[in-house]
């Protein structure tokens, strides 16, 4: 048995692919394009690991696809790849709307095709499993009930747009051709690995450079934050038992203002890397608030709890802590990532 995993050198596929290994043997064909995002570095200590099949390629490219398919059989398809990050999806839609709607609906043509043609029980088992955002959902108001999986769909970023679109191929490749699909929309990740584009990450970046800490407008926006491998045992239980046709929402019941995060990042550097000039939160500067700014996103997780018994096991505190350590222990990982197109963005964005 194998498993085809898309987009698995970068942030959430690459702690998927390394926490896989350590409770399965069965192998995983990587596909992934190495965009900016994309860093084999992640993926280090699986180098000479048999389970391990690495594959530069994109989504969209039909030909590979069919080839990879037919050559591994792999008895499920998790779907990461896709272009993520909301401020660059402002600067340049393009790219979103080709991977994350074009590349899906390729993957999702090469799939049905794959599995239209297996019989007896591979077929029977085969799973496609889409990982999506509750950005999907769009804005809640500051005391609405946070996000079910009925909530309508309002998307309001290029990024969340291009994501709905795709959750809605899914869909409608279940609906009308049968397809055997199951559909995850998760909170904001944090943890290892996490490009430093990307709050968290750029926050413990910037801190420990002395470099500004740019909160965007007043700061008082909400996400609810979910660590990264907490994510991966959620999508490992719907793989497992998640009902096809069906979407579950995942969150780390973690609903927490920027301000606070930031603040929360800052005291922890102070006790674990005090710095001489002072207190990390002297370099918090607001800057220009990002346009169509989603207010407030919260995820009702009972579900995946009630039917597949999933819930996180790391509180805000204990992840938190844990991301803080790793990249103070990790800072060849971040010069590493600091270099190219890193750079180019960065200036791009807050020169
Ligand atoms: P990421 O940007 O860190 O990684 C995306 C990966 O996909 C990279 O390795 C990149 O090289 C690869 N990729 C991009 N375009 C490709 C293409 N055309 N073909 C093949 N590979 C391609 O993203 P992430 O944060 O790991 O997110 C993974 C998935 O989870 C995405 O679908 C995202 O929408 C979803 N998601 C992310 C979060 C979050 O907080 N990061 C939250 C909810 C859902
Ligand atoms: P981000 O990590 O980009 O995730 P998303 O937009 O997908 O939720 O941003 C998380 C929140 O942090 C979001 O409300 C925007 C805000 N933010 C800042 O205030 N400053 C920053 O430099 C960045 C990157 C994000």
């Amino acid at each position: 048995m194998t498993l085809l995993v898309t987009g698995g050198a970068g942030f959430i596929g690459s702690n998927f692919v390394l926490d896989w290994f350590k409770a399965s043997d069965e192998p995983i064909v990587n596909l992934d394009a190495l965009t900016y995002a994309g860093n084999l570095a992640n993926l280090a200590s699986l180098q000479g690991d048999a389970r391990h099949h690495f594959v530069k390629g994109d989504i969209g490219d039909r030909e590979l696809v069919d080839s990879l398919l037919a050559t591994h059989r792999p008895r499920a398809i998790l779907h990461f790849a896709a272009e993520s990050h909301v401020d660059r999806s402002i600067h340049g839609p393009a790219a979103f709307m080709k991977t994350n709607v074009e590349g899906t609906f390729t993957l999702l043509e090469a799939t049905r095709a794959y599995w239209v043609a297996m019989t007896g029980e591979a077929k029977s088992v085969f799973r496609f499993h889409h990982v999506s955002t509750d950005e999907v959902y769009g804005s809640l108001k500051p005391d609405a009930p946070a996000f079910t999986e009925a909530h309508p769909y309002e998307p309001n970023s290029p990024y969340s747009a291009s994501k709905a679109a795709s959750d809605h191929l899914v869909r409608a490749w279940h609906h009308t051709y049968g397809l055997p699909v199951v559909t995850t929309n998760c909170s904001n990740n944090y943890g290892p690995y996490h490009f430093p584009e990307k709050l968290i990450p750029l926050m413990i970046v910037n801190a420990l450079a002395g470099k500004p800490l740019p909160i965007y407008g007043d700061g008082q926006q909400v996400r609810d934050w979910l660590f990264v491998s907490d994510h991966c045992s959620a999508i490992r239980a719907v793989l497992a038992g998640g009902r096809l046709g069906e979407t579950y929402n995942i969150g780390g019941w973690n609903e927490k203002t920027n301000h606070e995060i930031v603040h929360r990042v800052c005291a922890l550097l102070d006790e674990l890397s005090p710095s001489a000039a002072g207190p990390y939160t002297r370099l918090i500067t607001h800057v220009t608030d990002r346009p169509g700014h989603d207010r407030r996103y919260a995820i009702d997780a009972r579900k995946i709890e009630r039917e597949l018994g999933w819930r996180p096991a790391e509180t805000f505190e204990t992840g938190i802590r844990k991301t803080v350590h790793w990249y103070l222990d990790h800072a060849d990982w971040v010069a590493d990532v600091q270099s190219g197109a890193y750079r180019a963005w960065v200036d791009k964005q807050y020169g």
